[in-house]
């Protein structure tokens, strides 16, 4: 039995697998996201791991398996996130630093024009952005000069969500990472495989703070009895949720690629055991690595998808429940020309705009919420779309099949959209959850019931082919539409 636990941004999902990889049970919750700012995103990694810890065992509970049983447990994670905490006595000192959040935008403007983005593209494959991890600490450090001198002094740890669980599950006694979550803090260097001194000064941050890196499978640690249900568990698999989405959807093949629909929208390429040279607006990212033998990925990050619909939850109220915008788009023929930018955070690739912000185009006296719900939906596919463009671009093919998954690959219409106005035939697999399923994987192969070159074929199972059925020209009119919608949004300064 292996638990595998995806904390994502707006909630953690536990998944009990068996060694024939099917699924025995799961369970989901979601926690509280705090906004105390326009542009800012908060969590309390203590919520983290208290709602981490529930769903874990509700998971177990619902497949009848108790703790003990666990031959091994998987981490997946929200990647970049920022988390301090006290060496001594594990309590967070800061507010968790959500990579959403855009309050070191300014810090990141300021290093580009000292002239630092070059030498930080060279050595980490990403960009000088708010997103990664880097800016955010120099952001704490800079308000509170206590515990930048704490952080000297050796007294605190710094972690992505992955070392935070980590340091939690084992009662305090393991501070590690891996690969694929170091890759997206600005502080590694991909090519010598590990932090880097230089990236360090340019941010500000004592070394001391760090985590140490591992392989995604292989021994992490055990769990304490004390902190997590009375079992010791070995901690076999740790991935940032992408890449453990890219693994688990099978794409080890160069030139592979996934789409993954969660709070935002991830594409991800296999790039084999080169570095690839990638184009403007793209990354370059550590994929899950094997027996030591790096494997890189190019991305495509896009900061708002599924959480669009969740802010017609919760903020607009013009839904009960996500599922309900299948049928509420399917129920009108078109938007009336209504376009919905969801910059809610700044937009992610390929623009790059910490200052664009989120709006609604086009409504006209007709248009309401079924309008604005459809509008939605389709922005997550545009986004995308832009997405799969740069891709193309940087594997040099022309592409013909999108793999997607996550939680909004759910909805029919969505994924129908997505393959129309991509030209794309999108395919979508049983078990939608791949990032959970690549976590299991990583933790299985790194505990010895699978070897990495027979995996059980049951979790990557084709369920449904959307293909492409709208016309040329319908297509054409509306990403002119979506192009002038996003103009409009980068250059509007309230
Ligand atoms: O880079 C951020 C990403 O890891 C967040 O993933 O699933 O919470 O949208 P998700």
């Amino acid at each position: 039995m292996i638990l595998s636990i995806d904390q994502g941004t707006t909630g953690t999902t536990a998944f009990v697998f068996d060694a024939d990889g099917q699924l025995r049970g799961r369970s989901y919750s979601e926690f509280p996201q705090y906004y105390p700012r326009p542009g800012w995103v908060e969590h309390d990694a203590e919520e983290i791991w208290q709602v981490t810890l529930r769903v874990c065992a509700a998971a177990l509970q619902r497949s009848g398996v108790d703790a003990r049983e666990l031959t091994a447990l998987g981490i997946t994670n929200q990647r970049e996130t920022t988390i301090l905490w006290d060496r001594h006595t594990g309590e967070p000192v800061h507010r968790a630093i959500v990579w959403q959040c855009r309050r070191s935008a300014e810090i990141c403007s300021e290093l580009r024009e000292a002239g630092a983005e070059s030498m930080v593209r060279a050595k980490t494959g990403l960009l000088l952005d708010a997103y990664f991890s880097a800016s955010k600490l120099r952001w704490i450090f800079q308000h509170s000069p206590d515990l930048y001198r704490r952080a000297v002094a050796g007294e605190l740890c710094f972690g992505t969500v992955d070392s935070w669980l980590i340091w939690r599950l084992t009662g305090g006694r393991s501070h590690l990472t891996d690969h694929t979550n170091a890759s997206r803090t600005l502080l590694y260097d991909l090519d010598r495989r590990q932090w880097d001194s230089e990236l360090l000064k340019l941010f500000g941050c004592p070394p001391s703070i760090l985590p140490e890196i591992r392989p995604s499978a292989g021994m992490f640690a055990t769990t304490d009895p004390a902190a997590f249900l009375g079992a010791e568990v070995p901690i076999t698999g740790v991935a940032g949720d992408q890449q453990a989405a890219l693994y688990g959807q099978g794409c080890v093949e160069p030139g592979s690629l996934k789409n993954t629909y969660g709070t935002g929208c991830f594409m991800l390429a296999c790039a084999g055991n080169t570095r690839p040279l990638v184009p403007e607006g793209l990354l370059t990212t550590i994929a899950c690595d094997l027996a030591g033998q790096p494997q890189f990925a190019i991305e495509g990050s896009v900061f708002n998808g599924g959480a669009a619909v969740q802010w017609l939850r919760d903020d607009l109220g013009v839904i009960q429940q996500a599922a309900e915008t299948e049928q509420i788009a399917l129920g009108i023929p078109d938007t009336r020309g209504v376009y919905l930018v969801p910059a809610f955070s700044g937009l992610g690739a390929p623009h790059w705009d910490a200052g664009a912000r989120g709006a609604i185009f086009g409504l006209t006296r007709g248009a309401g919420r079924a309008e604005i719900v459809r509008a939605t939906l389709e922005s997550i596919a545009y986004q995308s779309h832009e997405l799969a463009q740069l891709m193309a671009q940087a594997l040099g093919v022309d592409l013909k099949c999108l793999r997607v998954d996550g939680g909004a690959s759910a909805n029919n219409f969505l994924m129908q959209f997505q393959a129309d106005i991509s030209r794309l035939r999108v395919e979508r697999p049983r078990q939608i959850e791949t990032t959970a399923v690549g976590a299991a994987l990583l933790a299985g192969i790194g505990a010895g019931v699978w070897p990495h070159d027979d995996l059980p074929k049951t979790l990557v199972d084709v369920e449904r082919d959307f293909l492409p059925q709208m016309g040329e020209l319908p297509r054409r009119e509306l990403l002119k539409g979506w192009a002038c919608a996003v103009a409009a949004c980068r250059t509007y300064r309230g």
